[in-house]
This record gives structure tokens, sequence and C-alpha cells, in this order.
């Protein structure tokens, strides 16, 4: 008997069965604020079963922001996000959302002054000159993180997600390559952790144990000098000992090795598709898979480093994430031992997954992981090739099919 569809209990919030959708960024936001294609998007895929749906980053503060497409949280928005939980809720599903802080990773013209990040440094991603933060700019961002899980219980959330994975700022701090401070936040592995594990506090406080407060780290940075497995566990019981509700096990540096974190290639074409400024279109393409280098994709590729996990935290909630694409691999992970599981895309290209694999036990997700959906968020919104309404230039076309052919080969 698969307990894939049995109802699990996450903290003060019980959830109809095992899955959630995890934080994808959807680039549906307008004036960083909600609109009416994120409302539609978050309903329709918990119309179609899923456990919990959880909103897409949203910085806890202007200089956290990386996208003018993204959530900024503020009191500002609650009653467009309170629409949207009411309308999770009446489907029967919870509504999680990412919250954090992006660091390095934008630029001046996205969260209105010189990026900062735990050291100074150059950020060829945005790119942009990337400025220390000063001691007060951390407790006010820590604050930032209570301030926002609070606005989250306001409008109605049953969780907030921290994400503390990825190189976003707590990574960039828990990261020897990007930390080089000589103060209690740099240096031993206590110190480079402090900044997050102050953050869980500060949500915890917030979250009175009224909705679950859960982080997403990563296992492996997957670059030279990053966090590396062993590390990756010990701050885990960091965590847990904190008081976490739950642990999302996910891997890799958006700004360094972006998809070790989905794995497969990023479409170039799709990838600047609508890009205005022809030398940034005519660089990327010339460069963009040697800057963006392809990691095989093949089904739950994080299996191997979460079960290590699994191990050295038996009481732990710990939520798997990586290549979850049929009925058959998601009941592999409950049988493995994890209590839930998030997907990203396979239900970007069908939102109403859970329900197909509730109904067929052999049912296998349409997507193909070609990625057209990460590298649409860069210039329009989160969209499956599959149900694009446009027909597509035939270089897109071309080179999704090439990428499919490359994912079959493994
Ligand atoms: C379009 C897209 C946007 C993403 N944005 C985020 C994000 O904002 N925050 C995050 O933690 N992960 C993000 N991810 C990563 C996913 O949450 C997930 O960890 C990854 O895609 C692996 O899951 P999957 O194999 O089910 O897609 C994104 C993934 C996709 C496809």
């Amino acid at each position: 008997m698969s307990s894939l569809f049995t109802p699990y209990k996450l903290g003060p919030v019980t959830l109809r069965n095992r899955t959630i959708r995890s934080a994808a960024f959807e680039a549906m936001c307008k004036d960083n604020r909600p609109t009416d294609a994120l409302y539609n998007y978050h309903l329709s895929v918990a119309r179609g079963g899923i456990g919990m749906t959880t909103l897409a980053y949203a910085a806890v503060c202007r200089s956290g922001l990386s996208f003018n497409t993204q959530l900024l949280m503020c009191d500002d928005i609650i009653p467009d996000l309170r629409r949207i939980t009411d309308a999770i809720h009446k489907e029967n599903a919870a509504a999680s959302i990412q919250i954090g802080h992006c660091g390095n990773m934008t630029h001046r013209s996205t969260c209105g002054q010189m990026p900062i990040s735990a050291s100074n440094g150059f950020n060829l991603y945005s790119p942009s000159i990337v400025r220390r933060m000063r001691k007060s700019e951390i407790y006010d961002v820590i604050n930032s993180f209570g301030e926002a899980t609070h606005i989250a219980y306001e409008a109605g959330f049953d969780c907030v997600e921290i994400h503390a994975g990825h190189s976003y700022l707590l990574s960039q701090f828990m990261s020897d390559r990007l930390n080089h401070r000589k103060d209690e936040f740099g240096g031993s592995f206590d110190n480079r952790i402090r900044f997050a594990k102050l953050a869980l506090e500060e949500c915890l406080n917030a979250a009175q144990g009224k909705i679950a407060v859960i982080l997403k780290m990563n296992m492996r940075d997957g670059c030279r000098r990053g966090m590396d497995i062993d590390e990756s566990i010990e701050l885990a019981k960091v965590f847990q000992k904190t008081g976490a509700d739950g642990i999302v096990l996910s891997g890799g540096c958006v700004n360094k090795t972006p998809m070790y974190v989905m794995r497969g290639r990023m479409p170039i074409h799709s990838f600047t598709y609508s890009m205005p400024q022809w030398w940034l279109k005519l660089g990327i393409r010339m460069f963009g898979n040697v800057l963006i280098k392809p990691y095989p994709y093949r089904d739950l590729y994080f299996l191997e480093d979460a079960m290590r996990f699994r191990k050295e935290l038996p009481d732990m909630n710990l939520i798997y994430v990586g290549g979850v694409s049929s009925r058959e691999s998601a009941d592999k992970v409950i049988d493995s031992g994890f209590q839930l599981l998030q997907m990203a895309r396979s239900l970007v290209c069908e939102p109403d997954f859970v329900n197909k694999m509730q109904n067929d036990a052999h049912y296998v997700s349409k997507c193909e992981h070609a990625n057209h959906c990460v590298a649409s968020i860069y210039n329009r919104c989160m969209i499956c090739h599959q149900n694009e309404t446009e027909p597509l230039p035939a270089s897109i076309t071309n080179e999704i099919n090439r990428i499919v052919r490359e994912n079959q080969k493994g």
C-alpha cells in the first residue's frame, strides 16, 4: 500500500497527502505584487490534488529582490496574498511561501542599492560590484525574516520556507568561497551558519507555533570551496535542534552551478527569447553552454545524497526534492523514509499531476526536462514549452528536441 496519499502533520499543519509543490519562481508578479496569473496557477495546482503549494521566492526586504517580477513581503500585499491562500484552502490544499534574500545575485536597478553579501566582490550573474554587509545590516535582515513570517501568517499561509540554499544570501554566508569575514559571522562553521540559525530563530518566534517553519538547504553546493555533504549534515542537525519543522534537501548554486539544482541543460534559445539587448543575446548564444554547465538529468537525482541525511537525522521531517516525475518515483521517495516530497517541473507541465498519479499507479509525467520553464522566467514568466499557446520559433523547438534526445540517452 502506498503512503503517498495519506495525510501528514508538518508542525501545526496537516497536509492531505505527502506532496508539496516546491518553490519554483513563477515570475508572475507586477510591481512586486501578486497578479491573477499567480492566483490562477496556484489554484490549478491546489485543484490538481497537491498537499501543499508553495509561492516561490518572496524577498524579505527590498535589498533581497533579484527580479522585478518577484514578490516583496510587505503589509500592502496581505489582501492580495489572502485572496490566493483562501482559494488554495477552498480546494483543501495548504499554502506555503518561500522567503529569502538573494544577497549578491542582483543589480542596483532591481534591489535599489549596491548588492550586498558576506564579503566584497564582483558578481558575474548580475553583473555587479558587491558590498560586504555591516553587522547592523545583518541584524536588520534577520528582523526582516521575522517580519516576513508575520506577514505570511496574517496572509493565511500555513507554512514559511526559509531559502537557505542555492547560494542565496544565507548560503553565501555559509560558503568559504564567498565569506571571508573575520567577525562572528565568518571563519568557523559555527560562525558561517550563525546568520541562518538566527534567521530561523526569528521566524520561529514570529510563527509562535501557529504556522510551520521549514528550510530549503543544500546538501552540496556542487562547486569548488562550497559546502559539502558532511558539513551540510551537521547544519541540518543544528536546524533540527533549533526547532525547524522540516528540511528540504536540495543542492547547487544559482550563480555558479545553476543546472546542478535541476539537472539537464539550459536551453539557450529559450533563455535569450525576447531579450531586448542584442549584444547580451549574442554573447549568451555564443558562450551560454560554457558558462551554464549542463548536468545529466535522471529521475530522483538527489536520492543517494538525501539518504545520507535520512540515516543521520532519523527523527527529522525530511522533504525530498529533485526529479520526482512519476507515481513510481514518488512512491519510492516515501518508501525510502522521507515524510514528504516536493516537485517543480512536473507541476509546471501538468498542474494536476498529483490527481493523475492518484488515479493511475503507473502514471508518468509529460515533463521532458528541457528546462524551457527555467529559461522563461528570465524574460517572461514560468511556462512549459508544451503549454505555449503561440507557436515557438524553430530555433527554440529544435533546441528543445535536441535536449529531450540528450535526456533520453542519459
Ligand atoms: C522554473 C523554476 C523556477 C525555480 N525557482 C526556484 C526558486 O525560486 N527557489 C528555489 O528554492 N528553487 C527554485 N527552483 C528549483 C525547484 O524548486 C526544485 O528544487 C528543482 O526544480 C528540482 O525539482 P524538480 O525536479 O521537481 O523540478 C526552480 C525550478 C524551476 C523549474
